[in-house]
């Protein structure tokens, strides 16, 4: 969608990874949708080098509001868990210099039936553009498929109405392909959404991601010329400090997904964030390749049992030739040699190319286009390189 929002893939927090619908706040605390776990997103994002990074969105997903609007048809947010409403929870978080995201669905209900937009689309894009809504998370439950293509263009016009700036996100071609099974056209969901989800809701495994890393790598030639600034596919969030990942299984996920040009958006209890997972969403070398300005989406290549994925980046001030991250991910329990060369993915500079190693920060070697590359990866691993021409 070109309004000149998402330029690069935001970056940020949601809530339903994690807390899901997370109504129970006495049975289960740590599980709790509520003013004060937004507030305290913001306060880490703020405080703690994340902003810094590039992480910004702070979304609030389903499960938000009162079962039933108010008499004049508006939305109002769960009087218990976001007493002072939303418009306090925008301000505190505009005041940080970050940015609001809220939900709806396209049918009359949420997917965890709360109210929906269908019939309130104007007030609702209203709503949220006065509480100062930055993002719209606008997901696809329980409605046709003709009433699910329009629906998702009106809400658009109405929230273009509004005159507010917002992201709009849509989980369009998910229900296309995986409810009502047929393609998504994807020119058509570019044209009026900013991001858009098109595989199933990650789950807190590890399983799941490797699910999702398999799903874009195989689908590549059907969603990457859809993908770049402004219009992007959204492979879901993070699953950081959730404790399910082993260090080198979050280096995958991220690196993948700073690959691809995906959004990052994490969905965690902000303080169960380890310090080596938040090394890794604060190492500045990898940001820059998420946010590189091109935005594109890295191809994947086999070689060996790994995949190869490489994104071309805009190239330096001065360059004649671009610089390119290369991605070897390999998805086994077992580690993998692989050998290749330069000149086969026509990385051509004519005085070769130095190497960053993104994880450890270090330079390592240069080498040419013809220069046989060796590594050993190991299992459930991935290696990461940036190469910027000589
Ligand atoms: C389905 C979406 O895919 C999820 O990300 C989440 O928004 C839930 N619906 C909320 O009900």
């Amino acid at each position: 969608l070109e309004n000149g929002l998402a330029r690069t893939p935001p970056m940020g927090w949601m809530s339903w990874g994690y807390y899901m619908c997370g109504v129970k706040c006495e049975d289960a605390e740590d599980k709790c949708l509520n003013e004060q776990l937004i507030l305290s997103v913001a306060d880490s994002f703020y405080k703690d080098g994340y902003q810094e990074a590039g992480f910004e969105y702070i979304i609030i997903d389903d499960c938000w509001s009162e079962k039933q609007r108010d008499k004049n048809g508006r939305l109002v947010a769960d009087r218990k868990r976001f007493p002072r409403g939303m418009k306090y929870i925008a301000d505190y978080i505009h005041a940080r210099g970050l940015k609001f995201g809220m939900y709806t669905n396209v049918a009359n209900i949420t997917c965890m039936r709360y109210p929906g937009s269908l019939s309130h689309m104007e007030l609702d894009a209203k709503t949220f553009a006065e509480w100062g809504v930055d993002y719209l998370k606008v997901d696809g439950c329980f409605v046709s498929e003709a009433i699910l293509n329009g629906a998702y263009i009106e809400l658009g016009k109405y929230l273009k109405q509004t005159g507010r700036p917002m992201v709009y996100s849509c989980s369009w071609p998910y229900y296309i392909e995986f409810i009502h099974q047929k393609n998504p056209d994807y020119e058509e969901v570019a044209r009026y959404c900013n991001m858009w989800r098109n595989y199933h809701d990650v789950q807190t495994s590890w399983d799941a991601i490797a699910n999702i890393v398999r799903h874009y790598r195989n689908h590549y030639h059907e969603l990457a010329p859809f993908h770049g600034p402004g219009h992007w596919n959204d492979p879901d969030m993070l699953i950081f400090g959730t404790g399910v990942l082993t260090h080198s299984q979050s280096r995958v996920q991220l690196a993948v997904f700073v690959m691809m040009s995906a959004p990052l958006l994490l969905s965690c209890d902000m303080n169960k964030i380890t310090p080596y997972e938040k090394s890794l969403l604060q190492n500045l070398d990898l940001m820059a390749i998420a946010q590189d300005p091109l935005g594109i989406m890295a191809q994947p290549y086999h070689v060996t049992d790994c995949t190869l994925w490489i994104k071309p980046h805009l190239p330096r001030k001065g360059d004649q030739f671009p610089s390119y991250s290369l991605a070897l991910m390999n998805l086994d329990s077992d580690a993998s040699y692989v050998s290749f060369r330069l000149s086969t993915y026509n990385l051509n500079a004519t005085d070769g190319y130095t190497i960053l190693d993104v994880f450890s920060g270090k330079y390592t070697r240069n080498v040419t286009y013809d220069d046989k590359i060796e590594v050993t990866v190991p299992g459930f691993d991935v290696i990461l390189y940036t190469l910027y021409p000589l």
